[in-house]
């Protein structure tokens, strides 16, 4: 005899095939990204040099702050890019959303009463369509990571691998994947198309360079939340390894 369907939630009828609570991953974000903007504000208002030798601090890159002739608060002409960046990742706001406002707390979750899910069309969140134009901003600072990348590995003495110098090389491959695995990037290549199939050029089967960097980009972008959190850590190890230089806690060893 037939069996009468399972009657689904009319509520929340996803978060019952959960292999975890919904609150989970929220509160796990809420607390390591929260520890990361705690350690940033530490380090950018607290902190007036990031430079040890031939390393400079990727909070504190490119130099523009000295360049400007200030003297405090050197880190904040720069910091803001990369940090809007971030902040309006659609990664991010996914994880933060959930994790600090409940916007929603999960998929298939419903906001606490009285509010109603309006998504980003409505102030504050619909701020995060800038991210495209920060995208930019980010590429340029990303250039200069990675002159300092090379610059990591230029001591007094000639061409040389410190454990600094892989940190700092680590960190730029890692910040470009994130970069370039954007999903503002991918429309930016992909998109702006009247005709999608036509990117794959007129003889079929022969696609076009467009068609080619997008099919690429779309496969970094798979694993989008992954390079933001391996990112988000090399940036804080990088800044801590070269605070505690500044600091003579620990000293940088020479590997070859
Ligand atoms: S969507 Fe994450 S960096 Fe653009």
């Amino acid at each position: 005899m037939a069996q009468p369907a399972q009657q689904a939630d009319p509520v929340r009828p996803r978060a019952s095939r959960r292999a975890r609570p919904y609150w989970v991953e929220p509160t796990l974000t809420a607390v390591v990204f929260g520890l990361f903007v705690l350690y940033s504000l530490w380090e950018t208002l607290f902190h007036h040099n990031g430079v040890y030798g031939n390393y400079i601090s990727p909070f504190f890159s490119p130099q523009l702050g000295r360049w400007l002739g200030m003297k405090d608060f050197i880190a904040i002409p720069v910091v803001w890019a990369p940090f809007l960046f971030r902040a309006t990742c659609y990664y991010y706001r996914k994880e933060y959303n959930r994790a600090w406002f409940w916007h929603p707390a999960g998929c298939a979750v419903s906001e606490p009463k009285p509010r109603k899910y309006t998504g980003e069309s409505r102030f504050p969140f619909s701020w995060s369509n800038l991210h495209r134009y920060f995208w930019y901003v980010a590429v340029i600072v990303l250039l200069f990571l990675w002159k300092d990348t090379i610059q990591a590995f230029i001591f007094p003495n000639g061409f040389a691998v410190n454990v600094g110098s892989l940190l700092f090389l680590l960190n730029a491959v890692l910040l470009t994947f994130y970069t370039f695995s954007c999903h503002a990037f991918r429309h930016i290549v992909g998109g702006r198309k009247n005709c999608y199939s036509c990117t794959l050029g007129p003889n079929a089967g022969k696609p076009t360079g467009s068609y080619r960097l997008w099919t690429l980009v779309s496969r970094w972008n798979q694993r989008h939340g992954s390079w933001a959190w391996a990112s988000l850590f090399s940036v804080w190890a990088v800044d801590v390894y070269v605070r505690l230089l500044i600091l003579h806690v620990i000293q940088d060893v020479r590997l070859f």
